[in-house]
């Protein structure tokens, strides 16, 4: 596979990141993962938009990072993937310097690392169709969830625990609020209407939840972000996880008690129904897709 590293697209296995990267010492690093429908990147700006936040916020020499939009489109073709379904990784970090926990002086160039793998949808469609279980689990993270950065222990840990209790999905549940998954935001459903945590450094601010939320609108699906408070979970009728992979996948146990009827429910199928035509009609206004199909690319 080609990837791009630090200006140069090269064989992934020639990647040589040093060992005094911050990204490895301090996961003092951002990442990022972008769908790739065959013929469309799903909305690469909103994802480098919110890599730039992070890039400020954690005071990176580099916090313009719209220049990689074009990159990712040339690694997929460079990777004869631009008619399959596939993904963008990126990763930056602060650079390579001698460990000491302040910003050094001088700042080194960040590290910037980019590339892509064939995405096989068929399971999380799958998922999407019949639902998963998923546990809660108290929220241990830091506070400045917001930025999409790889110190992700605690999702990890979580991550885990939910396998081990064969579900889909952990919720971490800060101060009695259900706030977002592991990898994926969090929306219930309770009198017909959508109700998912406010936008806060308590949660990432995903993409895929921005655009549910816009579907909701169109489909007069009522929204309220407001906290979803944990004593009133077993009150909802629905419950469901959005995100890059995930799309929109409904949550059918919750800690093995079922969520309404135990089946995904008529909002999440609504939802998944118009995020599907989204990218549909996304797809065919995508010059990449009309070439695909002429079989210029
Ligand atoms: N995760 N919340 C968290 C903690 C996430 O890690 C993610 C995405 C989301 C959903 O965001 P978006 O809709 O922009 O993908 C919410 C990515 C996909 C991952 O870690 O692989």
């Amino acid at each position: 596979m080609t990837a791009y590293f630090n200006g140069r697209f090269m064989d992934k296995d020639e990647v040589r990141i040093s060992p005094d990267d911050r990204g490895f010492l301090f996961s003092d690093s951002l990442y990022e993962v972008i769908r790739y429908y065959p013929g469309l990147l799903f909305r690469p700006e909103a994802h480098i938009r919110r890599l730039n936040h992070g890039a400020d916020h954690l005071k990176f020499a580099c916090r313009d990072f719209s220049h990689l939009v074009p990159v990712a489109r040339d690694l997929i073709r460079q990777n004869h993937l631009f008619d399959q379904d596939a993904l963008v990784y990126i990763q930056v970090t602060r650079g390579p310097a001698p460990r000491n926990h302040a910003f050094p002086d001088p700042e080194p160039e960040p590290t910037v690392y980019m590339c892509v793998s064939s995405f096989d949808p068929a399971g999380k469609d799958r998922q999407r169709k019949t639902g998963i279980n998923a546990i809660t689990v108290p929220d241990i993270r830091w506070v400045r969830c917001d930025m999409k950065t790889t110190g992700l222990t605690a999702n990890v840990l979580a991550s885990q625990q939910a396998a081990e209790k064969k579900a889909g999905e952990a919720i971490f549940v800060r101060d009695g609020v259900l706030m977002e998954g592991t990898h994926s935001n969090f929306m219930a459903v309770l009198d017909n209407t959508v109700i998912t945590a406010p936008l806060s450094n308590y949660i990432l601010g995903g993409i895929t939840r921005e655009t549910v939320l816009d579907l909701c609108r169109d489909l007069d699906i009522r929204v309220f972000q407001e906290p979803v408070y944990e004593n009133r979970i077993h009150l909802a009728s629905e419950l469901l996880i959005t995100g890059t992979t995930t799309e929109i996948i409904p949550i059918v146990t919750l800690n093995t008690k079922p969520v309404g009827k135990g089946t995904p429910g008529p909002v999440a199928k609504a939802i998944q129904a118009a995020f599907s035509s989204r990218i549909q009609q996304l797809q065919k206004q995508h010059p990449w897709f009309s070439s695909m199909k002429k079989g210029f690319i």
